[in-house]
């Protein structure tokens, strides 16, 4: 022990009054209180300080041990002196102490009731000089101190001061011990320490541990801190998604409740069992896949198809014959026959409460009503109409569907037809049958057979739908100008139903009852002006030289636009149509006397032709040049009329006298409007005509127009088309018809109203013609 003088306040007691602590020992050099629990501990403790201010301090080692012994009690404490005390209410006390000096228990004095020791003091030697290595430990304590006080929101700034001016490396250390969060046994190492380096580098030790512990502390706060974040973030952002979608209607079900709804839905509907069973597996495939996978969509789009196809059977219901006709009445001006023929196929449908079996063909030039009629049908029937084109399909797929592994896969038409109308039992058009071509893509025409054939369209299998569907109680209507391009097996299947086209008087008819009311009620013009039958029949002349009646329902499209512009702009609104009117309104007139098939040269003939656009009078040109016998023909005929002209030619050579006109020229039969292809034996025996007349040198009779294939020996072969070719002369002002002798029966059979003002003229050789013209 050194002998230095010390304050008075430091000349300790030899022995001093052992207080138990209970988890941690208090270090040297600090004002603390100390609380001590009410009982006989408190009350010694009272009488102690009475005495002496000092007492010591010493740690338990298992503080759980209830009975004081020394044995329990660490060796090395803290020696303190008592500056306050204070009685609590419950009868326990509070001190305020000043921790002095390290003590070693050199021996008990007494060990009961409490143990009083005497004791060995251990004084902080600091003499100031310090070697490198204390500097050295003492700065690395005080820095890594001040960065843990900075991270640990606990360290007061009373507490960093005093780190700074703490100046003894010996209580450096216990300070840094002090503040750091260590176990009993380690705070009681460090205490036991006395040794000042050792406790520096010790405390030095702890204080770096503890700072990782801190950063990693931190580090795992940060993340978790930055995860719970992220997952909040995540949560708003879903809540927004979903208001988002909910907004803009796309919060779709979840595939599970897809796959209940489909369910469900295909139970109660009216599918076949075999189908039911196919859309079942479907609804399973769903469940398989993702929602946001393209499959998914096609499975939908797929069980949607399905569920939106009506597969109830449709129940028979007989058809009001009496209304059916007062329908197609209203809708159509005559066609007799045509409507005759309809209420026939219906009665047959209703004595044999059956749909199936008629497919009705309607074959004629453009604008006679084919496709208006098929509307009519369908609401004589009472059943849902649906239409479409078959002009210039040439895809397969477009009846048959494609298969569903293809993108973008989709059925065929009539499966489409049936989505659409929602019954089974529909009046499907199918027009422009006859323009239907085959590719490499498949042949439609076979497809459409399939479709069309009462034994097979029961069971029809649509590529993309893969389940068979029934098409046998659709009534299907087509329509076709020319029968020629219609497949035969096609053809066969269907009742051909033919519109000729109309004679002036029945467009008389057409216009006043039917097109003009329509059109203006349609411009909303109203009353509908008025029009005389005169200027009506003058307006037909020469806007409308058609079979049909197209360019005359536009005519007077344009005229009621005219009228509706009038009104709307309060002009003057003329009440009655004539063909002045028109001029101004539509303009100058389409067709003129020109076209009024006179004969104006020798050389000159008047056929009768039949195309697709319907009946047509066809003149024929004939001219000779000086040449060496040549003949050559013009105007796009097709190989049949090139063929029948040459047989015209050696003809009209055989029954002249002068041989030698033949080979001194060369003769050019032309027949002109190119733009209209022409073909077919039957204007045989015009061009005979025409050439005998340029032979002859002498124009044919007025009025005359023929048709007839001739043979070279000048007899006159059948032809087609007589009723259209009638129509067609009397446009033209023609008064006689020469037709072969073999058409005398569809000659008696054409109605009267259709013959009236025509002399008809039966032929079987070309002798009979030659009479009749020159
Ligand atoms: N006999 C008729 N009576 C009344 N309107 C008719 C008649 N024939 C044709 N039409 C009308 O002529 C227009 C053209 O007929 P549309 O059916 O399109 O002819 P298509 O299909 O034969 O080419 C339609 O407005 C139609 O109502
Ligand atoms: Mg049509």
């Amino acid at each position: 022990m050194d002998h230095k003088i010390v304050p008075v306040d430091q000349l300790l007691p030899d022995e001093l009054f052992i207080v138990p602590l209970k988890f941690r020992p208090i270090f040297p050099g600090l004002v603390t209180p100390l609380m001590i629990p009410p009982g006989p501990l408190a009350e010694s403790v009272e009488n102690v300080i009475k005495k002496s201010p000092y007492i010591g301090l010493l740690l338990q080692k298992d503080e759980n041990v209830k009975e004081l012994s020394v044995e329990n009690l660490y060796s090395v404490g803290t020696a303190a002196r008592v500056l306050k005390k204070m009685k609590l209410p419950d009868g326990g006390i509070q001190l305020l102490i000043n921790t002095l000096f390290r003590f070693k228990v050199k021996n008990y004095r007494y060990t009961k009731p409490f143990p009083v020791a005497e004791v060995e003091y251990f004084r902080e030697e600091d003499s100031g000089k310090r070697d490198k290595e204390t500097q050295g430990l003492m700065r690395a304590i005080i820095n890594n101190a001040r960065k843990m006080a900075n991270m640990n929101p606990l360290m007061t700034e009373e507490m960093k001061l005093t780190l700074v001016n703490v100046d003894s490396p010996g209580r450096l250390a216990d300070f840094a011990c002090n503040i750091l969060d260590l176990s009993k046994e380690e705070y009681q190492e460090i205490l036991e320490t006395f040794d000042t380096k050792q406790r520096l580098e010790k405390s030095l030790r702890l204080l770096i541990r503890e700072m990782e512990m801190l950063k990693l502390q931190q580090q795992i706060e940060g993340k978790i801190t930055d995860k719970m974040a992220e997952q909040q973030r995540e949560y708003f952002l879903r809540e927004q998604l979903k208001q988002i979608r909910h907004e803009l209607g796309l919060d779709k079900k979840p595939k599970e409740k897809d796959a209940e709804f489909y369910r469900e839905k295909i139970q109660s509907s009216g599918m076949s069992e075999e189908a039911k069973e196919k859309a079942l597996q479907e609804v399973e495939k769903l469940e398989y896949v993702e929602p946001s996978a393209s499959e998914y969509s096609v499975i939908r789009n797929y069980l949607d198809l399905i569920l939106d196809l009506p597969w109830d059977t449709p129940k028979f219901e007989p058809i009001d014959l009496k209304k059916a006709e007062r329908i197609l009445n209203r809708d159509h001006y005559g066609l007799e026959d045509v409507k005759q023929t309809i209420l026939e196929i219906l009665a047959v449908r209703n004595l044999t409460q059956k749909n199936k079996g008629n497919i009705l063909c309607f074959v004629g030039p453009p604008g006679v009503g084919k496709t208006s009629l098929g509307k009519s049908i369908a609401s004589a029937m009472k059943k849902k109409f649906y239409r479409f084109s078959l002009g210039g399909m040439r895809d397969e797929a477009e009846i048959k569907g494609h298969r569903r592994t293809y993108i973008g896969a989709m059925p065929g038409k009539f499966i489409q037809a049936l989505r659409t109308v929602k019954t089974a039992d529909p009046v499907i058009m199918l027009d422009e049958i006859d323009k239907l071509s085959s590719s490499y893509h498949g042949d439609p025409a076979s497809a459409l057979l399939e479709v069309l054939d009462p034994q097979q369209n029961e069971s029809f299998l649509d590529h993309y739908l893969d389940i068979p569907f029934d098409l046998s109680h659709i009534t299907f209507i087509t329509t076709a100008n020319t029968l020629d391009t219609i497949p035969a097996p096609l053809r066969d299947r269907m009742e051909i139903i033919r519109l000729s086209g109309y004679i002036p008087e029945e467009k008389v008819q057409i216009a006043k009852k039917y097109i003009i009311p329509r059109v203006m009620k349609d411009a909303g013009v109203q009353p509908f002006p008025k029009i005389s039958n005169k200027e009506l029949k003058g307006i037909i002349e020469s806007y409308s030289r058609e079979a049909g009646v197209r360019s005359l329902e536009k005519v007077f499209r344009k005229v009621a636009r005219k009228f509706a512009l009038a009104k709307e702009t309060g002009k003057e609104v003329p009440s009655e149509i004539t063909m002045d009117l028109l001029k101004e309104y539509v303009g100058p007139a389409y067709f003129t006397d020109r076209y009024n098939a006179k004969i104006e040269y020798p050389g000159c003939a008047n056929g009768l032709a039949w195309t697709s656009l319907g009946g047509a009078v066809l003149p024929v040109e004939a001219k000779a040049v000086k040449g060496k016998g040549k003949f050559k023909v013009t105007g796009q005929l097709g190989k049949v009329m090139e063929e029948s002209a040459l047989i015209a030619y050696t003809y009209a050579r055989s029954l002249s006298d002068d041989k030698q006109f033949w080979e001194d020229h060369d003769i050019h039969l032309h027949v002109p409007d190119g733009a209209t292809p022409k073909d077919g034996p039957s204007a045989g025996v015009t061009i005979v005509t025409a050439l005998l007349s340029l032979y002859r040198n002498k124009k044919v009779k007025q009025g005359f127009a023929m048709t007839g294939e001739v043979r070279l020996t000048g007899e006159v072969l059948p032809i087609g088309g007589l009723k259209e070719k009638l129509i067609a002369a009397k446009r033209s002002h023609i008064k006689h018809i020469i037709f072969p002798a073999d058409n005398k029966a569809d000659w008696e059979e054409l109605p009267e109203k259709l013959k009236k003002g025509i002399q008809a003229h039966p032929v079987r050789h070309y002798h009979e013609i030659e009479k009749l013209l020159f």
